[in-house]
């Protein structure tokens, strides 16, 4: 589905993605870990063409992202954008839309659907993110979990095949997480293949099947979450889950 080819990333001449390999598999849910800066975001940007790259590939089924400005890729850029949905961390919902206009915009103006059509699907992706009730809302009356779910329907709105997350847990409490993650494994049972950066690792171990650590531009460690959260390999990986931290503590009770 998506294949990632020796990707690089350099930020004014500093390298910040340095040669990453990886594919992404119809239906896998894939977590994307590791520390603040390690590349996450830029690497998730990349795999829609959101973020141009200076060297290798980004290939998205036939359509191929090549080194320099995507936007001068046109069509290809365009069929990618459309096989593989964005959801940002703070949602960027349109604040003059209610919930319902959020989710029928694209289809409108991008597909071309008529409003009939439109509304009818709308209404059909609110109910399945649990927020039939809150049609109407604008953004600035909906919860974070609430203008979550709506950012993960608009997306859904134009039928990726691909949905990428990029700290969809951030700004949500404890509850909200477990609703999202059973939101997220209904799309996953529908086929929706998910690649999602977090730092939640409940999230990551109930939903994922294969786990990326990013660190320093290089993925440095994968397998599946029960594998790498219970033994970690790399001893960067066992700090960033706070492994260390927890071993170097004296014994409870002493
Ligand atoms: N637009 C930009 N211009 C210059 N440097 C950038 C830009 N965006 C990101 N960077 C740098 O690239 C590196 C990787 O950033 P990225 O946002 O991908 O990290 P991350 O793994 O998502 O971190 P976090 O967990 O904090 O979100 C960081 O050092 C960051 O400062
Ligand atoms: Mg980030």
């Amino acid at each position: 589905m998506i294949e990632v080819k020796d990707l690089c990333k350099r930020y004014d001449g500093r390298t910040v993605l340095d040669g990453i390999s990886a594919a992404f598999g119809p239906g896998e849910v894939v977590a994307l870990v590791g520390p603040s800066g390690g590349g996450k975001s830029t690497l998730l940007r990349c795999l829609n063409g959101l973020e141009p790259f200076d060297g290798g590939s980004v290939r998205v089924g036939d359509d191929m992202l090549e080194p320099g400005d995507t936007r001068a890729q046109g069509e290809r850029l365009w069929r990618i954008r459309r096989r593989v949905g964005f959801v940002f961390q703070q949602w960027h919902l349109f604040a003059h839309r209610t919930a319902l206009g959020n989710v029928t915009e694209a289809p409108i103006h991008v597909k071309g659907l008529g409003p009939k059509e439109a509304t009818e699907q709308g209404r059909a992706l609110l109910a399945k993110v649990g927020l039939s009730h809150r049609e109407q809302a604008y953004p600035s009356e909906l919860s974070g979990g609430e203008q979550q779910r709506v950012a993960i329907a608009r997306a859904l709105a134009m039928e990726p095949e691909v949905l990428l997350l990029d700290e969809p847990t951030s700004a949500l409490d404890p509850e909200r997480v477990g609703e999202l993650v059973d939101l997220l494994a209904r799309l996953r049972t529908d086929g929706l293949t998910l690649v999602a950066v977090t730092h939640e690792m409940r999230f990551a171990r109930e939903l994922a099947s294969r786990m990326l650590v990013l660190h320093g531009g290089h993925i440095i460690e994968e397998g599946p979450p029960s594998q790498l959260l219970a033994s970690p390999r790399h001893e960067r990986t066992r700090a960033f889950l706070g492994l260390d931290r927890v071993a170097g503590l004296p014994p409870l009770g002493s």
